[in-house]
């Protein structure tokens, strides 16, 4: 059985007196919460604080990005050790915006993933169509090429200790969610994908998120998909109601 997995994507939000004040609020309600797996994702410089809120808790923290190398001259580069010394466990990496905004690549996300996984993080590794790449009937092609180029070279238990986060584009910011048969569809082409290039039992054990306007009113549905293992949520992780409703739906 596969546990359900919930991220709050946080993104370029939340100063640490906002983040503090939301951490507090999800703890009143998840500090003990042990059914679902909940990670927060804070920007860099939350990390440290959020780290110690929830120290004692069964929140678990996550970063949204890093650099492959170890160190070095990276100017404003941030390393997986780093990331390991305030106790994240989760890095979220190869988001589409990183994708799209700072040219990263399937290879730059392979090496990220690599990096990550020799630090002992998880990688939450995410993949999704543009409108456009699924107008032109190309989901299937691009999800292919994009989770056999981000995981390439990774061993059954290295991918087994990796989240894949399937996010379409189109439904990420714009209010416009997949409907859930169309998201249990790609998750369970990327089932197939691991298939082929792992076996059914290593495929059936790696814990697949959907991304892309989850919110309260429609992750029940979502969740309950035979091939959805839980959500990476961007905007309704910033309101501490929203999340714990969508946390409770994963149960
Ligand atoms: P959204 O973002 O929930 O605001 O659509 C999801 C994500 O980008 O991870």
């Amino acid at each position: 059985m596969r546990k359900k997995i919930v991220a709050g994507n946080w993104k370029m939000n939340m100063t640490t007196a906002e983040a503090t004040a939301l951490v507090n609020a999800l703890k009143e309600d998840l500090a003990n919460f042990r059914d679902v797996e909940v990670v927060l994702c804070p920007p860099f410089t939350a990390l440290a604080t959020v780290s110690e809120l929830v120290h004692d808790t069964h929140l678990d923290l996550g970063a949204q990005n890093m650099h492959w190398a170890k160190n070095g001259a990276y100017t404003g580069e941030i390393s997986a050790g780093m990331l390991r010394e305030l106790y994240c466990h989760y890095v979220i990496l190869g988001h589409s915006e990183r994708r799209q905004y700072f040219g990263e690549t399937d290879a730059i996300v392979n090496r990220k993933t690599q990096a990550a996984l020799a630090s002992s993080l998880h990688p939450i590794v995410c993949v999704g169509e543009t409108l456009q790449e699924r107008e032109a009937g190309k989901v299937e092609e691009v999800i292919t090429t994009q989770v056999q180029g981000s995981l390439a070279g990774l061993s059954a238990k290295e991918l087994l200790d990796s989240v894949i986060a399937y996010e379409p584009v189109w439904a990420i910011g714009t209010g416009k969610t997949a409907t859930s048969d169309q998201a249990q569809e790609v998750h369970a082409l990327i089932r197939q994908i691991l298939t082929k290039a792992y076996d059914a039992t290593v495929a059936q054990g790696v814990r697949i998120q959907y991304g892309g306007s989850v919110k309260p009113s429609n992750a029940k549905e979502l969740f309950s998909m035979p091939d959805i293992d839980g959500g990476l949520i961007g905007g309704a992780a910033l309101d501490a109601k929203s999340f714990i409703d969508i946390v409770r739906a994963a149960v």
